[in-house]
């Protein structure tokens, strides 16, 4: 992958036929994480084929957990107890999931020093509710030179209400509390189902998690060294299937989306049906049709289950071409909206204000040139030039190959005008 290749575009018509879900990077990310926690072998599969992965491969390997791909899907890591609680700048900064090793490494080496995470482009993003949640079970934290410096001989048990159900703060404080001393009740946990899958493997490696997918999770520590490793399957990935779904939606026609999990994905397939798509819904597929023109809605974006902020480029690009105006809230982050600048060179009618854009729908977008600014920005973008007359090229593809599985591929056996050039 170089950073001159692009992604081109063209409508050609309807889309049809079937497309896979890969598995959730999200998610998948977390359980490479917590293999720090205990010796042995891990063998994950439905891993998707990510560059954010193989960043999180290099970062653990001189901690000390190793990683190969013995086939496509598959992931063994093998963590042979010689655990170094260092996470070097280079790779730290280019990763946000690279903050899901301080948990992990705190609990069971007493001490880690983390370089200050990296990730996208869209504003600040402070991990504070990590920090303070980690200091109520008894860790003591010095940050000097971009770098963290957090101790603690053992965690102790804590009750820990979060001002806000941060996934990844979620995340760390239940990989710590599983070796701490006593039990770790957090309130307004992230409910997220990637965080479910988390404690889902924690659990089959001996953590003991009650209240898993609710917003109050019950830890009760066990020894250091207790746990044992495992093997998971990854959760299929809701916001690549959300891609596919918006791209038939722009496209017109009619796909199968094999692995989209409808539970994980209600409110927004409530809202797509307020647009005007029409599900046939299975326990581990769904079909979706779009056979008229899409009408607009407003939305805001909320923690799980509310619709999640990585949807939102992909709904503003919707709305684009919708019947009517439609305002979308970002309630999460405190600025996503520079694809927005992107999709108005495609004509869009978008103003944001503050934390609202207000989308005025036109008939079709005009392709042009545009730049992916972060990972949903770009998948964004794709789904924009489905949407445009001509050809659209998409530089900053490295963005795109950060979060999504082949998505020129899938699109293209589809029916899509698309290829990498
Ligand atoms: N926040 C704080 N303090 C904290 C933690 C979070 O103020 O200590 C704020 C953040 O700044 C942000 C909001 O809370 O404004 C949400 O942050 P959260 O911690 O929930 O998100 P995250 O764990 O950093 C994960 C995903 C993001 C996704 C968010 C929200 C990973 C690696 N990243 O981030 O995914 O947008 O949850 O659902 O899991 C992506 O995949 O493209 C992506 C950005």
């Amino acid at each position: 992958m170089s950073d001159d290749e692009q992604i081109v575009v063209r409508h050609l018509g309807p889309l049809a036929g079937s497309v896979l879900v890969p598995g959730a990077k999200n998610s998948v990310l977390k359980l490479m994480a917590a293999s720090l926690l205990a010796d042995g072998v891990y063998e994950f599969t439905n891993v998707p084929d990510l560059t954010d992965v193989q960043i999180m491969a290099e970062l653990l390997a001189p901690i000390g957990v190793s990683t190969q791909r013995p086939e496509p899907g598959m992931l063994v890591m093998a963590n042979t107890g010689d655990v170094t609680p260092v996470a070097p700048y280079e790779l730290a900064e280019r990763i946000r999931a690279s903050v899901n090793v301080l948990g992990p490494l705190l609990t069971r080496c007493g001490e880690v020093r983390l370089s200050m995470p990296g990730g996208d482009d869209f504003g600040a993003r402070p991990i504070d509710i990590h920090v303070a949640g980690l200091e109520a079970m008894g860790a003591t934290f010095k940050f000097a030179h971009g770098e963290l410096h957090a101790t603690a001989e053992r965690l102790h048990g804590a009750e820990i209400a979060l001002p806000f159900p941060s996934v990844g703060a979620t995340e760390n404080l239940v990989t710590a509390a599983v070796y701490a001393d006593g039990v770790t009740t957090i309130d307004n946990a992230a409910r997220e189902p990637e965080v479910v899958d988390l404690c889902d493997l924690l659990v089959k490696m001996g953590a003991d998690i009650t209240g898993v997918g609710t917003s109050r999770l019950v830890i009760n520590g066990v020894e250091r060294g207790a746990l044992r490793a495992a093997g998971h399957r990854t959760v299929p990935d809701r916001i690549q299937a959300a891609t596919y779904l918006a791209a038939v939606a722009v496209a017109g026609g009619e796909l199968e989306v094999l692995d989209a999990r409808a539970e994980h994905m209600q409110n927004l397939l409530a809202r797509f049906t307020d647009m005007g798509l029409e599900f046939d819904i299975g326990d581990t597929s769904l079909r979706v049709v779009a056979d008229r023109r899409l009408r607009s809605i407003d939305v805001p974006t909320l923690p799980y289950p509310g619709i999640a902020t990585d949807y939102k480029p992909l709904i503003i690009t919707m709305l684009s071409v919708a019947d009517g105006a439609g305002i979308v809230t970002e309630n999460l982050y405190p600025g996503r909206f520079r694809y927005v600048e992107e999709l108005i060179r495609l004509g869009a009618n978008i103003r944001t204000t503050g934390h609202h854009a207000v989308v005025r729908g036109v008939p079709r977008l005009s392709g042009a040139p545009v730049r992916a600014h972060d990972i949903r920005a770009g998948a964004a973008m794709v789904v924009a030039g489905l949407a445009a007359e001509g050809e659209t090229t998409i530089s900053g593809v490295r963005h795109i190959d950060r979060g999504y599985d082949d998505l020129v591929g899938r699109l293209a056996a589809v029916g899509a005008g698309i290829e990498r050039i």
